[in-house]
C-alpha cells in the first residue's frame, strides 16, 4: 500500500503546476468574495489539502490506466494474444481499445505477408538453383567425359557436344526467363503501349514458329484477321505472350495442330491459342500461372520447360489491364485466351 502510494505521489509531481494553479485561483475567488485577510490561515491549508488529495486521487486513477494500456502493449509485445477480441480495456478507454485492436489487426496481417513474402523467396531460391544444377551438371558431365578421352571418339563426340550445346540453350532461357521476371517484379520493365497492327503482326510470329509444329508433324494455322484491325499495347511484350502460348501450345501437343483465332468485338479484340493437346486436370488449372509451376514435372522438363513461361505471360498481360483465362480438357486439348483493347 505505501508502495503504491509513493508511487501516486511520484506520478502526482507530473500535475504539481495544475495543482498550484488552482489552488492560486481557488484562493483568489475566496479572496474576492470575503473582500479581507481574515480566516486565510485556516483557508489556505483547507484550499491545499482538497486540492492536493484531489490531484493525488486523479493521478492515481490515471497512473491505473496507463498500467492497464502498458499491459496490452506488453502483452502484445510477448505474443499472448491470437485474436483481437482478447484485448479488452476499461469502459472508459474503449476508443483507446479500438485502436489498439486495429493496430494489432494490421501489424498480424503485416507479419503474416512478410512470413508469406520470406517463404516465397526461400522457394524462388531453392527452385532457381535446382534447376540451374541440371543443365550445369549436365554439361559439366559432358566436358568431363569429352577430356577424359571421348574427343577422339568420332562415334560419341559430336553427340556429346551437340548434347551440352542443348543444355546450354536451356540455362540461356532459363536465365532470359529469370531477368524477365525480376524486372517485372521490381517494376523495371518499361512498357511501351501504342496502336499496332494485328494481322501481319500475327502472320510474322506463326512464320517464326511454323518450324516447330513441322518438327511435330502437326499444324499451326490462324484464322482470318480483318485487314487494318489495331489494336492497343506493348508490341514486343505482347509477342513474348504469344509466343510462350503458342510454344506451349505446340510442346503439349502430339497431334492435331495449333490454331490462333481472332475476335473482334466491340472495344476489344480476343485472342485465342488453341490446341488440340494432352490439355490440363481442372485441379491443377488455378496453379499453372505461379512461377516454376508444372503440371507433370518429367514430361514438362524433357521438352526443355521451367515452368516461368506462363507466370511471365500472366504478368505481361495483367500490365495491359486484362487476364488470361484458360479452359482446358485432358485428353481434348487446351485454350487460352486474353483480350486487347482496340
Ligand atoms: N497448352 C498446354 N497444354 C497442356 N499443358 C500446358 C499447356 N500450357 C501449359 N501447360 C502446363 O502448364 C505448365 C506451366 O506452363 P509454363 O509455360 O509456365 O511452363 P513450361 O512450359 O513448363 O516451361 P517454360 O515455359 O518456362 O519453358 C506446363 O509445365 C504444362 O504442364
Ligand atoms: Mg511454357
Amino acid at each position: 500500500m505505501w508502495n503504491d502510494l509513493r508511487k501516486d505521489l511520484k506520478f502526482y509531481r507530473y500535475y504539481f503546476k495544475e495543482f498550484l494553479l488552482f489552488s492560486i485561483l481557488q484562493l483568489l475567488i475566496v479572496l474576492a468574495f470575503q473582500g479581507s485577510l481574515n480566516n486565510l490561515l485556516i483557508i489556505i491549508p483547507l484550499v491545499l489539502i482538497i486540492n492536493f488529495s484531489a490531484i493525488v486521487y486523479l493521478a492515481k486513477k490515471r497512473r491505473k490506466e496507463l498500467a492497464e494500456v502498458e499491459s496490452i502493449i506488453n502483452n502484445i509485445r510477448n505474443n499472448q494474444y491470437d485474436h483481437p477480441d482478447e484485448i479488452i480495456l476499461s469502459e472508459n478507454l474503449s476508443a483507446l481499445e479500438q485502436a489498439i485492436k486495429q493496430m494489432f489487426i494490421k501489424s498480424k496481417n503485416d507479419i503474416e505477408y512478410m512470413r508469406k513474402l520470406q517463404r516465397v523467396r526461400s522457394e524462388f531460391i531453392a527452385n532457381v538453383s535446382h534447376e540451374l544444377r541440371t543443365p550445369i551438371f549436365a554439361i559439366q558431365g559432358y566436358i568431363e567425359t569429352l577430356l577424359n578421352g571421348a574427343i577422339d571418339d568420332s562415334r560419341v563426340n559430336k553427340t556429346f557436344l551437340e548434347k551440352a550445346a542443348h543444355h546450354t540453350n536451356n540455362l540461356s532461357n532459363l536465365l532470359n526467363d529469370l531477368i524477365n521476371i525480376s524486372m517485372i517484379e521490381s517494376g523495371e520493365m518499361q512498357m511501351s503501349f501504342r496502336y499496332f497492327d494485328l494481322a501481319p503482326y500475327i502472320n510474322s510470329i506463326i512464320e517464326e514458329m511454323k518450324y516447330l509444329a513441322d518438327e511435330k508433324n502437326i499444324t499451326l494455322t490462324v484464322s482470318s484477321v480483318r485487314d487494318g484491325l489495331q489494336v492497343f499495347g506493348d508490341k514486343e511484350r505482347l509477342k513474348q505472350v504469344l509466343i510462350n502460348l503458342i510454344q506451349n501450345a505446340i510442346k503439349y501437343t502430339e497431334k492435331g495442330g495449333v490454331k490462333i483465332v481472332v475476335e473482334e468485338e466491340k472495344k476489344f479484340v480476343t485472342i485465342r491459342v488453341k490446341d488440340t493437346g494432352i490439355g490440363i486436370p481442372e485441379d491443377q488449372l488455378g496453379r499453372i500461372f505461379e512461377r516454376f509451376y508444372r503440371v507433370d514435372k518429367a514430361r514438362s522438363r524433357a521438352v526443355g520447360g521451367t515452368g516461368l513461361g506462363l507466370s511471365i505471360v500472366k504478368h505481361i498481360v495483367e500490365a495491359h489491364d486484362s487476364r488470361v483465362e484458360v479452359k482446358s480438357t485432358v485428353g481434348v486439348g487446351s485454350e487460352f485466351s486474353f483480350k486487347l483493347k482496340k
